[in-house]
């Protein structure tokens, strides 16, 4: 990629690609100047900034193909955005000011939605949470359900294969993903919106641009497999002396129940805290504090007052088995909103404190409990006044174990942060576990692959990086170390 220009000729020639750009997509839709350019720079935490020479706004794929054959020929990098709330700054160009950013902002048409298919339509830069309402606008759901929905897109929840609280029963956005419209390094419109259920005929695209975080190809719009619309919902907030008798009821209550548990979420004393502590200030509906809390979900389909006693009389029975008999079940829609405003909330009222240092670890579920514990006493042994907030996807085996500041609005010293992530990383990666359960790797986790992930792995994305963007034009310094 070109160095950053100084001299008049320079200027001329940042001019004359600003110019190329605006005639593809209009003047209005590229942004050059720095205070529009910010909020794109800089990611959700404040956790990196870069300086791009512009932001891009494409109409649609044909105007966006223009774009990369632009940039190719230029040998411009593009950095493609969707709602920029991703964790780990894949989103966030560089700080050379020789990057383009481009925002699927403008692409956020319903294309289709067939509810006999159970198969909607849509560009990648529909919000999530516009397309929940599609689909349940057709009786339908789009199973994917994270905190961001409002802001996050279909583009970046598939390019992050993104999991959130419903992966238990509903799996990834990998899973939701039927095919997507993509445009390649070389300009080409790749499309794979045919809506099949099935389809064997070779190497699937679609797939593997799921996760791949902007670095093979932008989506631009995505075909996804949408689920029966649950009637009703059994959902219970718990205390718990420990996790691993979350684990028990979870085991206990898939013996017995024929209904979908859709939800197995967990987080600690120290998520209570700053609930009530930060941000909108929330209390939890139980009648005494507890170590852990545990908010679960069983989803029930059609009608039915007797399947719906008996779900719920094999739930209460699970929970008291497992000597959990602190327990508030939500008895309307608003108090099941009001639980999982506590869940939701957690990441919010975390940011309040300031940069925590964050970590997204997944092992097999039968080993996250006894992980879990391990984590926070070696948090403590390495600085007894670090406060671990450790929450996330219990039923998953997939725990956000994260380091708050020592000192409000304030970094962890940065020898401090090292030696927790090393800690919380090695003893994930020796219990057989991820690095990145759900967040991806971007910028943040580069060197993390290179410590952990399998060489010969590495390897394959190499090679499959270099074959659909020999150039490096698409996201160059995220994912591959
Ligand atoms: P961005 O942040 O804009 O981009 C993320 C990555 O995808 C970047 O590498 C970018 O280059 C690439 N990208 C974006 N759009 C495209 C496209 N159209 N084509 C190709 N590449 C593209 N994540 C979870 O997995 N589970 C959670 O529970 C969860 N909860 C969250 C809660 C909060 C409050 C916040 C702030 C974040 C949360 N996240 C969660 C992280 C984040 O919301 C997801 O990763 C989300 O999928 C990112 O979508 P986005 O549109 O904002 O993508
Ligand atoms: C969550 O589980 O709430 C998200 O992954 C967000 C986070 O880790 O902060
Ligand atoms: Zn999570």
């Amino acid at each position: 990629m070109t160095q950053p220009g100084t001299s008049q000729h320079a200027d001329d020639d940042d001019a004359r690609i600003l110019g190329s750009l605006g005639r593809i997509v209009g003047d209005r839709h590229v942004i050059a100047d720095a205070a529009g350019r910010a909020g794109f720079d800089t990611d959700w935490r404040g956790m990196f900034a870069g300086r791009s020479l512009a932001v891009v706004a494409p109409a649609d794929a044909a105007q966006l193909a223009d774009v990369v054959r632009l940039c190719a020929a230029r040998r411009l990098a593009i950095v493609p955005q969707g709602g920029n709330t991703g964790l780990c700054g894949g989103a966030t160009p560089d700080t050379s000011g020789r990057q383009i950013v481009v925002t699927l902002r403008r692409m956020t048409g319903l294309r289709h939605l067939d509810p006999e298919d159970a198969v909607m339509i849509c560009d990648a830069g529909v919000p999530l949470a516009a397309a929940q309402e599609h689909a349940a606008d057709a009786g339908l759901l789009l199973p994917i359900a994270i905190a961001s929905a409002g802001s996050a897109t279909v583009g970046g929840a598939i390019a992050t294969n993104a999991g959130g609280v419903n992966v238990l029963h509903y799996g990834s956005m990998r899973r939701c993903v039927m095919g997507v419209e993509a445009v390649l390094a070389d300009g080409t419109v790749w499309s794979d919106l045919g809506g099949l259920h099935k389809d064997n005929t070779g190497f699937d695209l679609s797939a593997l641009l799921a996760g791949s975080e902007g670095t093979l190809g932008i989506i631009t719009a995505a075909a996804l497999a949408l689920a029966p619309r649950p009637s009703r919902h059994l959902t219970f907030l718990a205390g718990l002396p420990d996790l691993v008798r979350a684990n028990a009821a979870l085991a206990a209550l898939r013996a017995r129940t024929g209904e979908a548990i859709t939800a197995w979420e967990v987080f600690s004393a120290t998520s209570a805290d700053l609930l009530h502590a930060e941000g909108p200030r929330l209390s939890l509906p139980l009648a005494r504090p507890h170590p852990w809390y545990l908010l679960g979900e069983v989803s029930l389909f059609g009608p039915g007052d007797a399947r719906e006693e008996r779900a719920f009389e094999d739930l209460a029975a699970v929970l008291e088995n497992a000597g959990i008999d602190d327990v508030t079940p939500a008895a309307s829609g608003s108090q099941r909103q009001a639980l999982w405003a506590l869940r939701e909330g957690i990441t919010e009222a975390e940011r309040a404190v300031g940069p925590s240092l964050k970590h997204d670890i997944a092992v097999r579920p039968s080993r996250i409990a006894a992980l879990a514990t391990h984590l926070a006493d070696e948090c403590r042994r390495l600085d007894p006044r670090l406060r671990v907030n450790i929450f996330g996807h219990m039923g998953d085996g997939n725990l956000h174990v994260n380091a708050l500041p020592l000192v409000r609005d304030t970094a962890l010293p940065v020898a401090l942060a090292e030696a927790v992530t090393r800690m919380i990383h090695d003893a994930t990666h020796a219990a057989g576990g991820s690095f990145s359960a759900e967040h991806g790797v971007g910028q943040l986790k580069r060197a993390e692959m290179r410590r952990y992930k399998d060489a010969s792995a590495l390897r394959v994305m190499q090679r499959i990086k270099t074959a659909l963007d020999p150039d490096g034009v698409f996201n160059p310094g995220k994912v591959l170390p």
